[in-house]
């Protein structure tokens, strides 16, 4: 067993308003690869093996508080009541670490585009050491602006974190700087945030004074560097919409290396959570949303829209199909163009192949679903279900009045509104026969031309 994994809790410095936003939402709940930059921040934590969580938000958060606790139960969330600075955050999330003596990692959460290997460097290199004390996540970004820099001496240990205000011309110089993710020996974290004073250029707490104060008190301090594009911190929607471009070039290398292939990477849009199995090929202009598992050998065509939806091994979809909330796609099934699928089990090899829509129902293994077909699922108030039996055939632009079933093997007339249910092997339809007036077309067509 890997103890560290044991010894780890995060907190998430998510208190800040985001007002560069301009946005009603809080800055954290913005999404970026389909799910909340928080959520993000939480899921990585997860994944490094924090047992302990801690998310500090500022007042008037609280579905943001909501937010956190669902994405992980058991997430402590405290309010910081007024921004006194990044020690001053983390000072609230004291109580929550009570007798914790593993490592603390101080993470923001409008820094979303974190890597487990990055971090997990740095929680190595703090405890590589039993005379460690910090350890900071730095990087060197092309235009050091206005982050704090990394003071090293020789060996490459960390003297000190100067915040750009506070910095002098000379140190302004060092390109090496803060990335503000810090690890923390959990035992000396009351005793180093305690000893933070706000007698700088901001009158704030600085988390990174830790740095001095744990140096002063005998303990060493170091560095782990991280690529610059992983340290990218969002505060405006450009810098919303530059980080969904890195995450999705991210995840669309990483859906190739995992033998999915992308025809048009560039075009095609992933969330973070998408699951993409073997040989799965994905045509130009795909966007997949949140909750999506494509299995083995299924294509997904040109101009398709996924969210919360599976599709099942060699199945295919597309071109111009959407796939809503519980769409289930089984193994070797078409849905094709102009299909909505929502709400609805489509088991194996049905084909449903153009211009339909399938809402809150079942279509059976093999049925086929002719054009234009629409489930009438809603009455305005309530939802109810079409279930639609195996092998069973529905011609075309018909409209199931749902609740009803079409009973396995059973075949619907062209045109056909069915609104009681159809035995298995019966045929329904509800023509009230063709009426037909001899040579009638040919007499209209005359008057027509005489008229004119
Ligand atoms: C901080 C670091 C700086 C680093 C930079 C990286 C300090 C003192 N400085 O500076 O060295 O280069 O980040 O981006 O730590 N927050 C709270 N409560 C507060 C203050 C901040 O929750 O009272 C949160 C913010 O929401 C934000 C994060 O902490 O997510 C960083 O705060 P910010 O004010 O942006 O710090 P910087 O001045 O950029
Ligand atoms: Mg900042």
């Amino acid at each position: 067993m890997d103890m560290s994994t044991h010894n780890l809790a995060v907190v998430i410095l998510a208190a800040g308003k985001g007002t560069r936003m301009r946005s009603s939402l809080p800055k954290v709940m913005h999404k970026v690869g389909g799910v909340p930059m928080l959520g993000a921040v939480q899921e990585t934590s997860a994944q490094l093996g924090a047992r302990t969580m801690v998310v500090v938000i500022g007042p008037e958060m609280e579905h943001v508080r909501a937010y956190a606790q669902k994405q992980q139960p058991g997430c402590a969330v405290v309010v910081q009541e007024t921004q006194q600075g990044t020690g001053d955050a983390v000072k609230y999330a004291l109580p929550a670490l009570e007798g914790f003596s593993g490592t603390v990692m101080v993470l923001y959460g409008d820094t979303p585009l974190l890597e487990l290997e990055t971090l997990k460097r740095l929680q190595d290199v703090l405890e590589a050491d039993a005379k460690n004390a910090v350890a900071v996540l730095g990087f060197t970004p092309e235009d050091p602006a206005e982050y704090g820099r990394l003071v090293q001496d020789d060996t490459g240990a960390l003297k000190a974190i100067v915040e750009y205000k506070d910095a002098d011309a000379a140190t302004r110089q060092i390109r090496f700087c803060n990335s503000g993710v810090m690890a923390f020996k959990g035992d000396l974290l009351p005793e180093l945030l305690a000893a933070l004073k706000n007698n700088n250029a901001k009158g704030e707490y600085y988390l990174t004074d830790c740095v001095e104060h744990a140096i002063a008190k005998g303990y060493r301090c170091q560095v782990a560097e991280s690529p610059e594009d992983e340290v990218l911190g969002i505060n405006s929607r450009d810098q919303l919409a530059e980080a969904e471009a890195l995450l999705q070039k991210r995840l669309r290398l990483r859906a190739m290396q995992n033998g999915a292939t992308l025809i048009s990477p560039e075009t095609t849009f992933l969330s973070r959570d998408t699951k993409l199995g073997r040989d799965v090929v994905i045509h130009p202009f795909v966007v997949i949303g949140a909750g999506v598992t494509i299995e083995d050998e299924a294509e997904i065509k040109s101009y398709s829209h996924l969210e919360n939806a599976r599709v099942g091994r060699g199945a295919s979809v597309g071109p111009f199909a959407r796939l809503r909330p519980g769409a289930d796609v089984g193994a070797e099934a078409k849905i094709g163009n102009f299909v909505e699928i929502k709400k609805a089990t489509v088991k194996r090899g049905a084909k449903i192949s153009h211009l339909t829509y399938i809402g809150d129902a079942e279509v059976g293994e093999e049925a086929n679903i002719g054009a234009g077909t629409v489930t009438c699922n809603y009455d305005g108030y309530q939802k109810y279900k079409t279930v639609i039996g195996n092998g069973a055939f529905i011609g075309s632009n018909s409209s199931l009045v749902a609740p009803v079933t079409v009973g396995e093997g059973a075949i619907v007339g062209a045109g056909s509104t069915i609104r009681r249910d159809v035995p298995p092997h019966a045929i329904a339809h509800d023509q009230k026969g063709q009426i037909e007036k001899p040579e009638a077309a040919r007499k209209f067509k005359e008057e027509k031309t005489k008229a004119s």
